[in-house]
């Protein structure tokens, strides 16, 4: 059975790869790109982003961050968690916002394309920065402060919300996406 903070671990990679899947779909959009983007594919990644990373992964690290929290005993660790959840908040709105933007273009309503492409971009680094800001404080404090009987009680957590596109099931839902996303790793043309 894997542990929460493998799990978040593991997460963490898999969001940085579907990001740079994501990174190379909107490049399609781009001024001079010879390929058009794949807008079913986009708005499946974000779908994903906010059906999984939104709803499970960035909560069990909140939900870890307030058992955590009585037990920092570094100022500078208290900060960057605050850091952290605010990033929680923030990422959560842009993720429903994007997945609306694109979910219009896709049913054929006029959208701002750029200023959508301009919020992806804040949206991927905001991501990434959040990442990097997790593994360098988040993962050595849940290292050194989780006990074993915290993660116990996480583990009925963990059960009830499988990753429905990196996990042992992959979702009917997803299958497209991560066929391409697979091909694309493969093969990037980029
Ligand atoms: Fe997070
Ligand atoms: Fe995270």
């Amino acid at each position: 059975m894997r542990t929460a903070i493998e799990q978040i671990i593991n997460d963490h990679e898999h969001m940085a790869r579907l990001l740079d899947f994501l990174d190379f779909q909107m490049s399609g959009y781009r001024e001079g790109s010879e390929r058009r983007p794949q807008l079913d594919i986009i708005v499946d990644a974000l779908d994903y982003l906010h059906q999984y990373p939104d709803v499970f992964h960035h909560p069990l690290e909140s939900k870890l961050i307030a058992r955590l929290r009585p037990r920092l005993t570094k100022r500078e660790y208290r900060v960057k968690f605050d850091l952290i959840e605010s990033q929680h908040q923030q990422m959560i709105t842009m993720t429903a916002k994007l997945l609306s933007g694109f979910s219009a273009v896709a049913s054929g309503q006029v959208m701002p394309i750029n200023l959508l492409l301009a919020n992806y971009t804040l949206y991927s680094n905001l991501q990434r920065e959040h990442m990097a800001l997790e593994n360098q404080f988040l993962i050595p404090a849940l290292e050194d402060l989780l006990t074993p009987e915290d993660l116990l009680l996480l583990d009925n957590d963990l059960k009830q919300t499988p990753d429905p596109l990196f996990g042992a099931h992959l979702w009917q839902a997803y299958e497209r996406l991560y066929r391409n996303m697979l091909e694309w790793e493969v093969q990037p043309t980029v």
